[in-house]
């Protein structure tokens, strides 16, 4: 596994795999590696010959008060799961490699990133395309795989792939989920033991949702009942239910939906989604 540190080591990496006809599945992160990121390195190798993975903690996504400083590294920890996975190669990048001085690309999150998470954490959305867009101009990856827990980001960067004509496949992979059904996050570290068997209540009650949507309650009054469930254990920063493609609200036309739903747990945010077809009426 060869560990890249500079753009220009990550290029020439890259090019000799492109010389000896090697397809290339990138796989970008913040490190703080769990179970649902070797997901996508799995599916990753799945996909192309060799598999390269980033971790750099990308300060532009991050609001004023929100967890930068803190965030985990824990860098020696993730580098050896990689290795045991037989990651081709992984890009450590610091941020002067990032955003040398100077830097003024100035790339921009679509309109699917106005609601939701983009709303509650202004200029998240244009962070995460911005440095996405550095790393695949970097890397050039034939794939790109992203978790489905972050479903906006997912939507957002395919929409960001789409408008700049990038030639590179977007692909997720599923949830990773711990044994209660809390979906597994790098921030889930955070909570306190309390606070961790509290947070398996976001995914029953999700779950509880999408039944009752499924059953014809409408929509306004299932959502109602799951923040009613909400409010018992979390503070709900939102919850929605959507059109799962399109990120506005259903219409008869909707092939697949989307809830999608951000809570804080003490000063821990937590997000979920479940997607999935509406009734066949016919
Ligand atoms: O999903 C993440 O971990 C980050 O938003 C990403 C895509 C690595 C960009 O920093």
């Amino acid at each position: 596994m060869q560990v890249c540190q500079t753009n220009q080591q990550v290029s020439d990496l890259v090019s000799t795999w492109r010389l000896a006809g090697k397809s290339v599945a990138f796989v970008p992160t913040m490190g703080g590696l769990h179970q649902g990121h070797l997901s996508l390195v799995e599916q990753a190798k799945q996909q192309a010959d060799n598999v390269i993975v980033s971790i750099f903690v990308n300060p532009t996504q991050f609001g004023e008060n929100e967890d930068f400083e803190q965030y985990p590294n824990t860098l020696k920890e993730d580098l050896k799961q990689l290795e045991a996975l037989q990651v081709a190669g992984v890009f450590t990048p610091d941020a002067q490699q990032m955003y040398p001085d100077g830097f003024s690309t100035n790339i921009k999150a679509g309109h699917l990133a106005e609601g939701l998470c983009g709303e509650k954490r202004p200029g998240y959305f244009d962070g995460v395309v911005q440095i996405v867009h550095r790393l695949f101009e970097i890397i050039s990856p034939d794939i790109a795989i992203f978790g489905q827990k972050d479903y906006q980001q997912l939507l957002v960067i395919k929409q960001m792939v789409s408008e700049y004509s990038l030639p590179i496949k977007i692909l997720s992979a599923d949830i990773v989920r711990e044994a209660d059904g809390l979906a597994m996050s790098t921030r889930n570290q955070y909570l306190s033991a309390k606070e961790r068997t509290e947070a398996a209540h976001l995914y029953r009650i999700l779950v509880q949702l999408k039944q009752d949507v499924l059953s014809n309650k409408t929509v306004d009054s299932a959502i109602l009942n799951a923040e009613q469930s909400l409010a018992k254990h979390f503070k709900i920063d939102y919850l929605s239910v959507l059109d799962a493609n399109t990120l506005s609200a259903t219409t008869d036309n909707t092939t697949k939906i989307a809830i999608l739903c951000a809570v804080f747990l003490g000063s821990t945010r937590l997000i979920d989604n479940i997607i999935f077809h509406p009734k066949q009426t016919t």
